[in-house]
């Protein structure tokens, strides 16, 4: 079975997780959210390749910079999901199976949190489960691969 290379994508205040509304996010930090996520994937031979950006403009370059090297996307994209075209411009320009996932249940929040431009060109979405949205997320977006593979 060859190693998967999966490229997790934070996006904006995304660096901030452990003191940003913790009763919305919780308190780990994105450091240690990254360890999970890597110890997740070497359970299931994917290498998790994290990067946190502020900005569009680098989250859109990083998309670009993805084809060729990753097989997937795992993504947060923060604020970005419910604003951006750009980035799902982006993902569905680069074609590589993306798992979008948010801590939060986006759809319990307020309104404008309730429309993603990132879910019609993801595989699909995991929202509400704090941390287990990534693990789950990654477990998804690697069984996804491997039935590919397959
Ligand atoms: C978020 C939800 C977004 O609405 C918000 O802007 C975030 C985090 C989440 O993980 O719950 O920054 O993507």
């Amino acid at each position: 079975m060859q190693p998967l290379i999966i490229l997790v994508l934070h996006g904006p205040n995304l660096n901030l997780l452990g003191q940003r509304e913790p009763g919305i996010y919780g308190s780990l930090t994105l450091e240690e959210i990254n360890r999970l996520l890597q110890a997740e994937g070497q359970k299931v031979n994917a290498q998790v390749v994290p990067v946190q950006s502020n900005h569009e403009g680098i989250l859109v370059d990083t998309i670009h910079g993805a084809l060729g090297q990753y097989q997937g996307i795992l993504i947060n994209a923060g604020a970005y999901t419910h604003t951006s075209v750009a980035l799902r411009d982006a993902i569905a320009a680069v074609n590589l199976p993306t798992v979008e996932v948010h801590l939060s249940n986006i759809y319990r929040r307020e309104e404008f949190r309730h429309h993603s431009y990132i879910a019609p060109v993801a595989i699909g979405q995991i929202s509400g489960f704090g941390v287990q949205s990534y693990l789950l997320g990654l477990q998804a977006l690697v069984h996804h691969l491997r039935k590919d593979e397959a």
